[in-house]
């Protein structure tokens, strides 16, 4: 079983996805500014697990000031900051910084240590929500597979990128179990190689049959019928429905729309963000342009060569067929039901419900 990201002993324990997958080196740490600087080169990668770990490296933060600190609020301020400025466009890393800004808010009054276990279990009780999340996820699109589905996914959306079985991929291994998946084609997704590099090797630990494309192959294998649905994951979902995700997500709606392929997106509602009406003003992470000169350290265009490397794109929620949390399907127009879930929340969480 891959575990990309622990608590152990007092310290974090996570995977370094960036020499996946030809190295599986793992990295134990007490130190917070390790974490967010692992978040920002893409070693912890994937919108839920971004925020499990941002909300561990809040924790150790807090045990770390448990001795001496004199002003403990504004030093878990900074970290809460930090973390902040890691990714701009995965909203589930806000949702989880939040959630721990409540608990020092609700525990200011208290000592350094109850504060510090407070933070620690709420790091704990967020990432194992995240893990039943991707088991009902997985549960809840399955069902919209038919038998013999040939599907084709975007970067990586499975154990690496989550607390569990994955978004996206938690369907796609859930369909398998059930026997209705046949074949699943990945995108490579440029420039970081998610797709070929996490996926691929995913996928294969779970003996899923799959083939691997190069971004631009999709358009031929849906003209040719090939491909039954598309199913991607999100880094952020706005009321109305739009979606951001790995680039290359928007052009896979717009084939499949063209070829009348449906286009499931696939996500725990911490990746719903309740503030936002629409897609225009999801904020877009820009790439270096050294990871699409180069590859594996070699130089693949001139040097000074102009690059435009967004991270994400945004999908019109007018294109996406559905989109499958742990809470149900749902389907356009989405404001409403979605509202509906958030107030949900914040009653359970006020104790209101
Ligand atoms: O830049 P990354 O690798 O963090 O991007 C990840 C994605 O775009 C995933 O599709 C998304 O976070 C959903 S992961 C369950």
């Amino acid at each position: 079983m891959i575990t990309p990201l622990e608590w152990r002993g007092g310290r974090i324990r996570f995977l370094d996805q960036t020499k996946l997958p030809t190295e599986e080196t793992y990295v134990e740490t007490d130190d917070p500014e390790v974490v967010a600087d692992a978040i920002r080169q893409l070693a912890i990668r994937g919108a839920p697990l971004i925020g499990i770990a941002a909300a561990y490296g809040v924790a150790l933060s807090a045990s770390k000031l448990q001795t001496g600190s004199s002003n403990l609020a504004s030093a878990l301020q900074r970290t809460l900051d930090m973390f902040a400025s890691t990714r701009p466009t995965a909203v589930n890393l806000f949702w989880a910084l939040n959630r721990q800004k409540r608990i020092l808010e609700n525990k200011a009054d208290h000592s350094p240590e109850v504060i510090a276990r407070s933070l620690l279990a709420e790091a704990l009780k967020i990432h194992e929500e995240d893990r039943g999340m991707c088991t009902r996820i997985g549960e809840q699109g399955a069902g919209l597979l038919s038998s013999d589905a040939v599907v084709l996914t975007h970067c990586n959306t499975g154990r690496l990128a989550t607390g569990g079985s994955g978004t996206a991929q938690s369907i796609i291994s859930t369909s398998w179990e059930h026997k209705k998946l046949k074949h699943v084609y990945i995108d490579e997704t440029r420039p970081l190689f998610q797709g070929a590099r996490l996926t691929a090797w995913e996928l294969g630990r779970l003996g899923i049959p799959s083939t691997l494309i190069t971004d631009n192959t999709a358009a031929f294998l849906m003209q040719k019928r090939i491909i039954h649905a598309v199913i991607t994951g999100a880094d952020r979902i706005t009321l109305n429905g739009d979606v951001a995700n790995k680039v290359g997500t928007y052009n896979l709606a717009v084939l499949a729309h063209y070829h009348s392929i449906p286009m499931y997106v696939a996500a725990p509602s911490s990746s719903i963000d309740f503030e936002m009406e629409d897609g225009k003003d999801i904020p877009i992470e820009q790439r270096s342009s050294v990871e699409m000169l180069q590859v594996n350290e070699k130089r693949i265009a001139p040097p000074n060569t102009q690059v435009f490397s967004p991270a994400f794109d945004v999908t019109p929620g007018s294109l996406v067929s559905a989109i499958i949390t742990e809470r149900g399907v749902f389907r356009a127009p989405y404001r409403d039901a979605f509202n509906a879930v958030h107030h949900e929340d914040v009653g359970v969480k006020s104790g209101i419900a």
